[in-house]
């Protein structure tokens, strides 16, 4: 056998045993809040309206997360900042933890998240990989996807069904269980 038959099988070989994965995510876009349902358009404004009272004096950037569980009840969160940055919170979060707090026995359904910035250009901006962690575990706590509602104070909206889809591979809570 010649030397690139060898190359030529080895490399059959290789691509016999590698796998190649392709993951794929979908969202649906809408142009603005008039193309909105009812009850996604109301959550959004209560998190338009908590991102205006966020405590963001060094970032500038003003976020709001509206929560809605399933028995109805809103919670709201914004990112409050702290002089020694790290120990601030996200919007997101300080909404989940919140509700954790406050709601335990209750499944999370949607979630809205907005923030108010000029650079977005009234685009939508999407949630920081530790939030996307976090509402996981709490999709994972529910055991219902949680739709995520992500716009500015104005211009197009995306709609996420769950949050697998915003976080791929996502580190799995099962594997701590003994
Ligand atoms: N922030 C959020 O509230 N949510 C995110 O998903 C990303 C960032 C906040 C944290 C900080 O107060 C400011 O935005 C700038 O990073």
């Amino acid at each position: 056998m010649h030397i690139s038959d060898l190359a030529f099988l080895s490399t059959i070989f290789v691509l016999d045993i590698m796998k190649k994965h392709i993951l794929t995510t979908t969202f649906t876009e809408f142009a603005d809040d008039s193309e909105l349902s009812g009850s996604d358009l109301e959550l959004l404004k209560s998190a338009r309206t908590a991102a205006k009272n966020a405590y963001a004096p060094y970032s500038k950037f003003h976020v709001g997360a509206a929560l809605k569980l399933e028995n109805g009840i809103v919670v709201i969160g914004n990112n409050q900042e702290n002089a020694a940055y790290p120990s601030g919170l996200c919007a997101e979060r300080v909404a989940i933890f919140s509700a954790g707090a406050n709601y335990p026995d209750f499944a999370i359904d949607a979630i809205a998240i907005c923030c108010i910035t000029e650079s977005a250009n009234g685009k939508p901006f999407s949630p920081c990989g530790a939030c996307r962690q976090v509402l996981g575990e709490y999709e994972n706590r529910s055991k219902k996807p949680m739709r995520i509602i992500l716009g500015g104070m104005r211009g197009s909206i995306y709609v996420i069904n769950s949050l697998k889809d915003l976080l791929p591979l996502a580190f799995d809570g099962d594997l701590l269980k003994k």
